[in-house]
């Protein structure tokens, strides 16, 4: 049997699960065009993280679009409610202490100040990055062929192209990856949540 088990009557709160975790969540909400490198930069970040001994995670189309929202399309709705959803799961993420990055075009701007609402209510961080490139850049690169397609018609609302990008006007981080490369890019990150005392 073991002894001197200790606990508290009722749920852990934030600051406790802080305080004995020695981790504080935070939320980083890449945005940005399809292609600009969000999701190659959450990858690089999270290892990076990880080798700091940090817990982290990664949420992006690969293991939500796939899962949590393979009901959800690309019409203006239900880009509204995959951000929803993702705003929500990721304030649950950032409330277990986790270093939680997310990377989604996340279009609208009213749907990210919903994601930060919901963050802030809760007392928890939200660090906007603005993931930038120029639309011909990231045109250039179209690594999934998919603006090719959308040019031709072939897919409808692509953003960008036939449906809109609304760009941050004040994000916490903005990082133009046609002209810093990943490892400029972990490093502005890094460094901010440094700064800011997350990490
Ligand atoms: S969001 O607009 O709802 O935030 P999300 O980041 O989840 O989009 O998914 C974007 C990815 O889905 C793109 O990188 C691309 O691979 C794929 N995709 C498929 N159709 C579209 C479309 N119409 N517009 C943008 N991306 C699309």
């Amino acid at each position: 049997m073991s002894t001197n088990i200790t606990f508290h009557a009722g749920s852990v709160d934030n600051t406790e699960r802080v305080e004995l975790l020695s981790q504080k969540g935070v939320t980083v909400w890449l945005t940005g065009l399809s292609a600009s490198g969000k999701s190659t930069i959450a990858c690089a970040l999270e290892q990076h993280l990880l080798h700091m001994h940090k817990f982290t995670y990664r949420l992006d189309g690969d293991n939500v679009r796939f899962g949590l929202n393979k009901d959800l399309g690309f019409d203006e709705k239900s880009r509204n409610e995959n951000i929803r959803r993702i705003g929500e799961v990721s304030k649950l993420f950032t409330d277990s202490s986790c270093i939680t990055l997310t990377a989604f075009i996340s279009p609208y701007k009213a749907d990210r100040a919903i994601a930060r609402e919901i963050h802030e209510k809760a007392g928890l961080g939200f660090v906007e990055v603005f993931v930038d490139a120029p639309i011909e850049v990231v045109e250039q690169r179209d690594p999934k062929g998919l603006y090719k397609k959308a040019r031709a018609g072939e897919i409808k609302e692509f953003t960008g192209v036939s449906a809109p990008y609304e760009a941050p006007e004040s994000p916490e981080i903005h990082i133009r990856t046609d002209k810093s490369d990943v490892t400029e890019s972990v490093r502005i990150i890094t460094e901010y949540l440094t700064q800011n005392k997350y990490i």
